[in-house]
């Protein structure tokens, strides 16, 4: 799933939100948006202006109110959506600057936001008004808001909510579900243990060799590739940067989704996967850094091997959160406050880190040192910067040792905190920088 890529769905059946998420209700007066929120959502997960107009003034009537029930309202909706909570603003929400400003919110805490547009039929809106007795609103007002409603339902779908749901019919509005959907990567279900293997690229031999070394017993077809490895107890995880520069991107790729779709391993997007999707969905991309040898080798496989590897990169998550939340891999890491959360923000470190926008004197990028400075309670596996052997800092293990560069391919056997590697075979492709500088160096100034 692509991070805040919104759709529009006109007269769903069933809403999908994200469980962690900000849910923008929007409709003129009667549209029911207080009757559809008390009916799918808890009271503590809406927050309403009018409840705040009444708070600060002793009447929700009071338009005079409303600038002081927003300032609280937006500091309600802060201080849930820090804590990762849904939360549902139950408001008109019908202009751009008030939602701007709530999305805002949602988008500093690296969270997604969903509109709900409440679009019952002119007819029945002025009825309602006439019937309302908690609630005097002229004919005018109507038309002034029903306007706004307009200029508002012409412009959802770009301004970057994750779904838009326009709700028309009032019997959908009767009959539609809400489904929470948590954050794909929110797996703190599965235990383990696990074996974190680093950047692979490609190098399908070294691979097979570290699965077999870690106890897995490989799978193959009748042409005699793997097709899959199975542990009786293990599961493996892999921590992105499948293809690439290697001899056989095609063959760790069928090994790979073999263990993903068995149930023997999850993978999470590397920037090298993320470039390949983008390319094979036919987007603009630099073929440098090997790709364009991976697209060669994919190219003499057949069409629905390659979709099936397009389905696999387009599915990859960012990180995943295991074992009771104590284990997260990303595959550049992740700093704590980016745990969970869900936003192009979070992606683009989890998949390409954070980089000072300077280059060292190798022409590569000098990278923040997000390690050196994390304090979380949770213990971050990664890959993406090759080194010549891996080095905990501070509950922290980078376990890429530069197989396709003719260092190592490794794996962190968790919990248990052992590391197993196996030798490349050769130089596959040769490093821009030697494997015994590590980069942290660089970044930091210091060793
Ligand atoms: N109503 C209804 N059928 C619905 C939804 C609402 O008959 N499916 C009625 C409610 O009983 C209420 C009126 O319509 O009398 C307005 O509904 P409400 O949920 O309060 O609308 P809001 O959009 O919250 O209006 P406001 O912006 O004024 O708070
Ligand atoms: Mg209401």
């Amino acid at each position: 799933m692509n991070a805040d890529q919104g759709k529009t769905t006109d007269t769903p059946r069933v809403l999908e939100i994200p469980a962690a998420s900000l849910v923008l209700l929007i409709g003129v007066s009667g549209a029911g948006k207080s009757t559809f929120a008390a009916r799918h959502f808890r009271p503590t997960q809406v927050v309403s202006s009018d409840h705040y107009r009444a708070v600060v003034s002793d009447d929700e009537n009071d338009q005079s109110a409303t600038d002081d029930a927003f300032t609280i309202l937006h500091a309600v909706v802060d201080r849930r959506l820090q804590r990762g909570l849904l939360t549902v603003v139950d408001a008109t929400n019908l202009h751009t600057h008030a939602r701007v400003a709530l999305r805002r919110i949602a988008r500093r805490h690296n969270l997604p936001s969903v509109a709900i547009a409440l679009v019952p039929p002119v007819d029945v809106i002025r009825q309602r008004a006439r019937e309302r007795s908690d609630r005097a609103l002229s004919a005018k007002a109507i038309d002034r808001q029903l306007t706004d409603l307009q200029h508002a339902l012409d412009r959802l779908g770009q301004e970057g909510f994750r779904a838009v749901y326009v709700l028309r019919d009032p019997a959908t509005v009767d009959t539609v579900t809400v489904r929470l959907v948590p954050f794909p990567g929110y797996r703190s279900e599965l235990r383990g243990p696990f074996d974190i293997i680093g950047d692979v690229h490609g190098c399908r031999l070294e691979l097979e060799a570290l699965l077999h070394q870690l106890g897995y017993q490989l799978v193959r077809d009748e042409h005699g590739r793997a097709v899959g490895a199975h542990h009786v107890e293990r599961t493996a995880v892999f921590v992105g940067d499948l293809v690439d520069r290697g001899p056989d991107s095609p063959g760790v790729l069928r090994l790979v989704m073999g263990m993903v779709a068995d149930g023997d391993a999850l993978c999470v997007a590397g920037n090298h996967e993320d470039r390949l999707r983008r390319a094979l969905q036919g987007r603009r991309v630099q073929v440098s850094h090997g790709l364009r040898e991976t697209l060669q080798q994919l190219a003499a496989e057949p069409e629905a091997f390659q979709a099936r590897v397009r389905a696999f990169c387009a599915d990859l998550v960012s990180h995943y959160i295991l074992d009771g939340g104590k284990l997260v891999v990303a595959h550049a890491g992740l700093p704590e406050k980016y745990h969970g959360r869900d936003s192009k923000r979070v992606r683009a470190f989890a998949l390409y880190g954070e980089t000072t926008g300077e280059v060292d004197e190798y022409g590569l990028p000098v990278r923040l040192p997000w390690a050196r400075n994390y304090r979380g309670q949770a213990t971050v596996v990664y890959g993406h910067v090759p080194a010549a052997d891996v080095e905990w800092r501070n509950n922290t293990l980078c376990v890429d040792t530069g197989c396709v560069f003719g260092g190592r391919l490794t794996a962190l056997r968790y919990p248990e905190r052992e590391i197993v590697s196996v030798p490349a075979e050769r130089v596959w492709f040769p490093p821009t920088r030697p494997l015994s500088t590590p980069r942290w160096t660089v970044a930091d100034g210091r060793a």
